[in-house]
């Protein structure tokens, strides 16, 4: 199944996996994806009827999810965009932009990741974009983004953005920002008007470790692809858009901290007993290095924090699909799946059954070239799990 996206996203969930498994679901049931990312799930769920409820911490994902999910009318996209331009041209001084301009390590980092002319462009169209509150003003955060988070050439001076490994190639861009946006607005809108959102999802900002706006036992369905072990920072490529679009490095450093599978050792006491159950099974544990295997404790514990709360908001005898894949660590393949296994069970969900299925290698995620763990994990990540779980 092919659906066309409006914005990359590193390790997007295959369509056809949330197709297969909605569609049987009656009209009207709830089905939440707590890690939405890009919001496939919430996208399929419109598709075939059901009610959508997605959560993440990363603005982007909130982004693309919401635009892409919404119903939008594309002609007032385009008058907005119309009006945009028209003002760009007509702009004299070179506006502000307090979020940048008043904090040092923002600024620093604009400087670095993009050439003067293109700067000056972002900077013109961010100052007018930043200030609309239209539902409408959101595809052009989308469209503005797309010149940005890209794997090829773009309004930066990186390369392979979108897969969150970005590296700097060049000091010198003669990419042009204000045509390039307006082709990007309209292909967006294409994108929208051939498979239009059905307005049933409701995407919020929020950690799935604690979902309070969702009431015990309401979700008919849960599916969701968490990240692996270490092996994307979804921030690392989305902030060189973000920093355009309202968001200081300090205030996207606060948002990170709540995201799940990075490189960090626990911040509070972990239970010694928790720990062994949920690395039961798990091979090459006592071979990680001390500070690798404080890190894996950390994203076990959080698996199993976020399995708790998957529990609490599922209906009795409701359904949980995970897509996860296991990864390599230090050369040591970590089973993130079998941990995950673990945890459902731990907090009361019954393991129904698994499908594994090969990782394209244009979805595979990968840290940048420049470090050496890259070509061997490209080697070996090559499969993923897709595992139902039931709740009792
Ligand atoms: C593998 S991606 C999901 C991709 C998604 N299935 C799609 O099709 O685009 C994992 C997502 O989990 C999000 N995430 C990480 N920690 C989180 C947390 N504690 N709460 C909510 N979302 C989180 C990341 O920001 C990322 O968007």
């Amino acid at each position: 199944m092919s659906l066309k996206t409006i914005h990359p996203f590193p390790a997007r969930m295959a369509p056809e996996i949330a197709l297969r498994r909605l569609e049987s679901l009656s009209k009207g049931a709830v089905v939440l994806d707590p890690m939405m990312g890009s919001g496939t799930t919430l996208k399929i769920a419109g598709m075939v009827g059901c009610k959508g409820i997605g959560f993440d911490v990363d603005p982007m994902a909130l982004l693309i999810s919401g635009v892409w999910n919404r119903r939008v009318d594309t002609n007032k996209v385009l008058s907005l965009a119309d009006r945009v331009h028209e003002q760009v041209r007509e702009m004299q001084d070179m506006p502000e932009l307090p979020w940048m301009d008043n904090e040092p390590e923002t600024a620093k980092f604009v400087r670095f990741w993009f050439a003067k002319d293109q700067a000056d462009d972002l900077r013109r169209l961010s100052s007018l974009i930043y200030p609309l509150s239209e539902p409408e003003s959101d595809v052009l955060r989308v469209a503005l983004s797309r010149l940005i988070v890209t794997k090829g050439r773009g309004a930066s001076l990186g390369r392979d953005i979108s897969h969150s490994r970005p590296h700097k190639v060049t000091e010198e861009n003669d990419f042009q920002v204000f045509p390039e946006f307006e082709r990007s607005v309209y292909q967006v809108c294409r994108i929208l008007n051939a498979n239009p959102g059905t307005g049933l999802a409701s995407v919020r900002e929020g950690n799935a470790k604690r979902m309070d706006s969702i009431a015990d036992q309401s979700i008919d369905y849960i599916m969701t692809s968490p990240p692996y072990f270490t092996a994307v920072d979804y921030f690392r490529g989305h902030r060189l858009a973000l920093v355009w679009l309202g968001y200081s490095l300090p205030a996207l450093r606060l948002l990170r901290d709540k995201s799940i599978g990075l490189d960090r050792v626990p911040d509070k006491a972990l239970d010694d007993v928790l720990i062994q159950e949920l690395h039961r099974k798990v091979k090459h544990i006592p071979d990680l290095k001390p500070k690798v295997r404080s890190v894996l404790q950390r994203y076990s514990v959080d698996l199993f924090e976020i399995s708790q709360e998957f529990f609490r908001v599922l209906k009795a005898g409701g359904r949980m699909t995970v897509v996860l894949a296991d990864s390599y660590s230090s050369g040591l393949l970590i089973s993130n799946t079998q941990i995950f296994k673990n945890a459902a069970r731990l907090v009361g969900f019954q393991f129904g059954e698994v499908e594994e299925r090969p990782i394209l290698a244009t979805k595979r995620y990968l840290p940048p070239p420049s470090d050496s763990r890259g070509n061997s994990l490209a080697n070996r990540m090559k499969t993923e799990a897709i595992m139902t779980f039931v709740r009792k």
